[in-house]
């Protein structure tokens, strides 16, 4: 690939959509690609490059679409091929791309080359997945499943086990079978000449695993399998792709976002998301978050992929509580909060994500277990119940980390349902829909939506924003976060305070004869920094 310009994707921004919960157009309470299509001015007045969108494929929806029973096709819920072929188009026009979700993983259990490889061991689709011979109730090894349980799951038409790491209806596909790899490359080149600007690998870390040895992530032939998915595919277009990477270290990521494009254009790492759970622990094992360690995790990441690969910038999507509530505020400070923290990412190298509803300051919810519809929190819930935790503990783990935080419908109007559906929603709005709704920002300069409009706005105007080197300062404060970002023409300057209290945060030359670009507060301020105060400067060089 001849790389002798700056790709466009580096001065992008990207929506995240997941759709069942985005806007249903036909009363049946479930999003759909028409409610996407219906809501296109939305996104285009925000201003962002490219929609990323959630699973709307084939499938019995087991985990929301990330269990595939065919990659070419759409689940009726979602609409029709038809439907999407329109939103592409429909979305170009306006300047946006569409990037779909590829789970490469594993299909679901109701995938016919599943159907037929279970038949027994000689049918031709037996080596598509992983299987490992057993007796039944001896276990290949104690491996788990990451929604609980273990992870092989026995086929008495086999005599085998077949692996799975996440649900039992996710089998595990294998991706030391060529043929296997060939199907995807073929499935992926079908898209491709769709018109889709890009594409989500999800957990594409795991693909490589080798069971046997209890390797899920980083396995040995990882990077021989996604330099060969990229030769075949996404280097033929001019695509943007992610990689979801739990697993990676900066060194890592320099490979999956080479800039010689031989594998993604960028990762998806989440190391600065897991800085409020205890060691060892799951996310569910809460703990404070440690604002030093995310502020020596942030600066990491930024300095060290530095002109050697590239990073997402993100706060939430459909797996990450709000990040409202989980390290804003979402009382009294919902929106001086929401846009702190807003400014704080916005500023970074790397390519900002806003996951529907980010930019409105929506915030988490506190519902009955029986509300609930994620799959890995009903098994967590269990699984707990079952090993002795009290209830109360379990849902305050529930409250603070359950995705289905991130899945409660968009909140358009104060209208009923929140102008989502004209029927029963598949999951309960959140009852704070007739104060924190779309309507009601649009056209508000000072909403929180508007902010984010601003911060998409300036990433386009000014290079720095994608190119210039950064700088963190007050590097041991326990309060505030700040860092300068530079390139030739310009220097940039963002200064926030991550908590209620005020803070003198000693800045104050850093931005002298500096321009104040945005803030969250109405007047300029002085040193002292108000609650959760942020402000971005820029000069011009
Ligand atoms: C990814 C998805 C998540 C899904 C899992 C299994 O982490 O983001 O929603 O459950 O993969 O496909
Ligand atoms: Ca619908």
């Amino acid at each position: 690939m001849t790389k002798n310009r700056e790709p466009w994707w580096k001065k992008s921004v990207i929506y995240q959509i997941y759709p069942r919960s985005f806007q249903d157009s036909n009363g049946d309470g479930i999003g759909d690609i028409r409610g996407i299509i219906n809501r296109l001015d939305y996104l285009e007045d925000l201003g962002i490059d490219a929609v990323w969108l959630s699973p709307v494929y084939r499938s019995p929806q087991d985990d929301n679409g990330y269990d595939i029973s065919d990659y070419r096709d759409i689940d009726p819920m979602f609409g029709t091929l038809g439907d999407m072929e329109e939103l592409i188009e429909k979305a170009k026009q306006r300047g946006i791309r569409i990037i779909m979700d590829l789970v490469l993983n594993h299909t679901s259990d109701e995938h016919p080359w599943f159907q037929e490889a279970k038949k027994g061991r000689d049918n031709p689709f037996h080596d598509y997945y992983v299987w490992r011979d057993g007796v039944e109730g001896e276990l290949p090894n104690d491996m788990r499943a990451c929604f609980g349980g273990s992870a092989w799951q026995w086929v008495p038409e086999t005599g085998r086990y077949y692996f799975h790491q996440f649900s039992v209806k996710q089998p595990d596909l294998n991706w030391e079978n060529p043929k296997v790899r060939r199907e995807i490359y073929d499935m992926i080149l079908w898209w491709m000449d769709k018109g889709v600007g890009g594409f989500r690998l999800d957990v594409i870390d795991q693909i490589a695993k080798e069971p046997d040895r209890k390797i899920t992530s980083n396995g040995p032939r990882l990077h021989e399998f996604i330099q060969e998915l990229s030769r075949e595919t996404f280097q033929k277009g001019d695509l943007i792709t992610v990689g979801e990477t739990w697993g990676a270290s900066p060194q890592i990521a320099r490979k999956y976002s080479n800039p010689d494009g031989s594998e993604f254009s960028m990762v998806f790492q989440f190391e600065h998301m897991e800085l409020d759970q205890q060691a060892g622990g799951q996310k569910w094992d809460l703990e404070q978050l440690s604002f030093r360690r995310l502020k020596e995790v942030l600066n990491k990441w930024q300095t060290e992929l530095y002109g050697c690969g590239w990073n997402s910038l993100f706060w939430d999507n459909h797996d990450l509580p709000r990040i409202v509530s989980r390290w804003g505020n979402d009382g009294r400070y919902r929106a001086e909060s929401a846009k702190m923290l807003a400014i704080l990412l916005h500023g970074m190298q790397g390519t900002p994500y806003i996951y529907q509803g980010e930019e409105l300051g929506m915030t988490n919810i506190r519902y009955e277990i029986g509300e609930y519809r994620d799959i890995e929190t009903l098994h967590m819930y269990q699984e707990r119940l079952e090993k002795g935790y009290p209830p109360e503990e379990i849902m305050k783990s529930i409250y603070a980390k359950s995705r289905d935080n991130a899945r409660t419908p968009m909140q358009w109007s104060r209208e009923a349902q929140a102008g989502f559906t004209k029927g029963i929603p598949w999951m309960k709005v959140n009852p704070n829909y007739r104060e924190i709704y779309a309507e009601d920002q649009i056209n508000d300069p000072d909403s929180i939506y508007s902010c984010y409009k601003y911060l998409v706005n300036l990433r386009k105007e000014y290079s720095v924003f994608a190119d210039g080197r950064f700088f963190m300062l007050a590097e041991d404060s326990e309060q505030i976060f700040a860092y300068v970002r530079e390139d030739e023409k310009h220097r940039l300057l963002v200064v926030c305070n991550f908590f209620e209290e005020q803070a003198d945060c000693g800045l104050q030359a850093e931005w002298e004869g500096m321009e104040l670009v945005i803030s969250n507060y109405k007047d300029a301020g002085g040193e002292m920094l108000r609650p959760y105060e942020a402000r971005m400067y820029l000069a011009r060089k």
